[in-house]
């Protein structure tokens, strides 16, 4: 069974990561509204992503035989000034959401919880990458700043992205 403060954060991390998909399904929205489909397609790939862990927690709650409480999910934000300013909301929004992952493997040790301890490794290593991923895109965006071809060529690159196929990436 899990103690009861740690089922409730995990609890939350359900939401957040429910509300990451979300965030990133608007920010997908509004890329594709000013015609960067390529920059629309990642964001659509990374929203699916978000979805994949929050099930990816869901189903290690029942399996530790817990019961998932689900709560309300905020409404994201839906437009940005240009593509640089949605990614470094993004970026920000990963490093809250590491934030939140450090937070639940404290109480896992607090805790002496070590089966939730080895589970939530995978989560803080998947969030090196994620921080490491927006913060590259971030950097590139400042390198073209606004140029059109500039902006094309990292529209044509990330547009390469295919979404994940497994349960959680
Ligand atoms: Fe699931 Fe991007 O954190």
């Amino acid at each position: 069974m899990l103690e009861p403060k740690l089922q409730e954060s995990l609890d939350r991390q359900i939401n957040a990561e429910l509300y990451s998909s979300y965030l990133y399904l608007s920010m997908a929205a509004h890329l594709e509204a000013e015609n960067f489909r390529g920059m629309a397609q990642w964001m659509r790939a990374q929203s699916g992503e978000e979805t994949a862990h929050a099930m990816k927690i869901y189903d290690y709650v029942l399996e530790r035989n817990g019961r998932v409480t689900l709560a309300r999910i905020d409404g994201p934000k839906t437009k940005w000034a240009s593509p640089l300013e949605l990614f470094e909301d993004a970026y920000a929004h990963e490093q809250k959401v590491t934030a939140m992952i450090n937070n639940l493997m404290d109480l896992a040790v607090e805790e002496k919880d070590h089966a939730s301890h080895d589970f939530l490794e995978w989560f803080v290593t998947e969030q090196v990458e994620e921080e490491s991923n927006a913060s590259a895109i971030v950097e590139q965006l400042k390198l073209v700043g606004d140029s059109g071809v500039g902006l094309y060529m990292i529209d044509q690159q990330l547009g390469q992205r295919t979404p994940s196929t497994s349960a959680a990436e």
